[in-house]
């Protein structure tokens, strides 16, 4: 099928790329002109394992441009994966998905074009850009031929795995009032749907994936579907922090007491790592969505607006624990191993580390950091902050009155701690996701804390 993908950013790239992967012909646009060039090139911007070597056996079906008139006059599905940045009252600012409708709807020509909405957009949007199209069309003069339909089709892949969970998903939700328009996206999502399609050597089908359950629903449905998955994980790790301050004063251990409760298949194992919370695009922006929407009806949601609390909580703990066990902040020197919000990927929107690093700063702290991939975006973007970046982690611990482990890359789990003890000024390490070896540590000669 003939698909054009608008936004070239995480979600848009990536799905673009597994779609040209499955043998579809897909246009890649971009309002970013040196993005673009960049593709053209070969070249990807962002970081994101496996995303290139994909990018690469799928080049054949790919195009990319920065013009609707060359993407869209042929596509029958056009995906709009724009950004949705938060405004302050954490509703989503929806300006470049109305000029990505609009824009469609100058362009569209096919008889039938399912539109879909793949960026994290509020409930109702679906109809909104309905009408948005609508008028753009009803403004043409060669109006007559053209139909369509808009879908919700949400996006459930995490950054730094985003190309496993784009072909071997748990699960393809579509929404549509337009029963033409499934019928669509089934055909286009078949072959991930029926995992028919050869995996890449470096991306091999796990043994459990089978036959990939499809959900068809409404617009409304498949709109909320994707709120309420992620206000759910985020409650799911917000509910172990909480429990992490009964274990703390308890004495029990929060990674054991995770494990148990995980294994009740009703809980399920994952998303119940304590620690120093979420962070990242995407939970963040869309609970306060949710809750912003759900104020537009009057409600109030108190399960979701905890949640927030007790992650942005976890961010003043660090600050706690570290003056708890040093006493005197101001010009002590801190450590953090990790900018990016998670491992394996170098996106630090809402990345802990950065709200972790102003507190401190606030604090007159003297502030190092490592991070194996992100600190070139750091620099960028956060260079005037006032955080001295190294270039490995045995440079952060010199001199560190403490060391914290904000992000759990796997190359901070193998440190030779025995070693870098002994470069610190006084060695303390607080492990903000209880991911290093206390036991190994404290033999090393290290303090070992973590936030529960
Ligand atoms: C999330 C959703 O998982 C995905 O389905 C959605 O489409 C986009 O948002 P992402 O933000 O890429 O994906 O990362 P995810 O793996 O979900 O982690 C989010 C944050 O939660 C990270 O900061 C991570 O460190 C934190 N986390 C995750 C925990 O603190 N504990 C856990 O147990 C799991």
């Amino acid at each position: 099928m003939r698909v054009a993908i608008i936004g070239t950013g995480y979600v848009g790239l990536t799905t673009g790329v597994c779609l040209a992967f499955m043998g579809h012909t897909v246009s890649c646009l971009d309002s970013d002109e040196a993005k673009i060039k960049a593709l053209w090139e070969g070249k990807i911007p962002i970081f994101e394992p496996f995303l290139e070597e994909v990018f690469h056996e799928a080049l054949v079906n790919l195009t990319f441009t920065s013009t609707y008139a060359e993407a869209i006059p042929e596509a029958e599905v056009v995906f709009i994966a724009v950004g949705t940045p938060p405004t302050p009252s954490g509703a989503p600012n929806l300006e470049f998905l109305s000029q990505a409708a609009r824009s469609i709807g100058q362009h569209i020509t096919r008889d039938f074009v399912v539109v879909v909405n793949k960026s994290t957009v509020p409930i109702g949007s679906g109809n909104w850009v309905d009408s948005l199209l609508r008028e753009a069309v009803a403004s043409r003069a060669d109006r007559s031929a053209v139909q369509f339909a808009v879908a919700s089709n949400p996006e459930f892949l995490r950054e730094g795995s985003a190309l496993h969970d784009s072909l071997y998903p748990d699960r393809i939700v579509i929404g549509a009032d337009e029963p033409r328009a499934l019928e669509v996206l089934y055909t286009l999502y078949r072959p991930i749907l029926d995992q028919t399609f050869t995996p890449p050597n470096f991306l091999p089908r796990p043994e459990t994936v089978g036959a990939v359950p499809l959900l068809s629903t409404d617009l409304a449905s498949a709109e909320l579907i994707k709120y309420a998955a992620n206000a759910f994980l985020a409650l799911k790790i917000s509910f172990i922090n909480e429990i992490g301050l009964v274990a703390e004063r308890v004495g029990a251990n929060i990674s054991e007491v995770g494990r148990g409760i995980g294994l009740d298949s009703r809980i399920g194992p994952r998303f119940l790592s304590a620690g120093i919370g979420w962070g990242g695009s995407c939970f963040g922006k869309d609970t306060a969505a949710l809750i912003a929407t759900a104020g537009e009806y009057g409600l109030h949601l108190p399960i979701v607006e905890a949640a927030k609390k007790i992650n942005s909580r976890q961010r003043d703990r660090v600050v706690e624990k570290l003056l708890n066990e040093l006493k005197i902040l101001k010009g002590r020197t801190v450590g953090l191993l990790g900018l990016a919000f998670k491992p394996n990927t170098d996106d630090l929107r809402e990345a802990p580390a950065i709200e972790i690093a102003q507190k401190l700063i606030d604090r007159g702290v003297r502030v190092k950091a490592h991070d194996p991939i992100a600190m070139e975006k750091f620099e960028q973007v956060y260079g005037k902050m006032g955080v001295q970046l190294c270039q490995n982690a045995e440079q952060v611990v010199e001199d560190c009155d403490a060391v914290v482990l904000v992000t759990e890359w796997n190359d901070y789990r193998e440190l030779d701690w025995e070693t870098l003890a002994k470069k610190m000024r006084a060695p303390l390490i607080l492990d903000g996701r209880h991911t290093l070896d206390r036991e190994k540590l404290t033999r090393a000669g290290v303090r070992y804390v973590s936030l529960s």
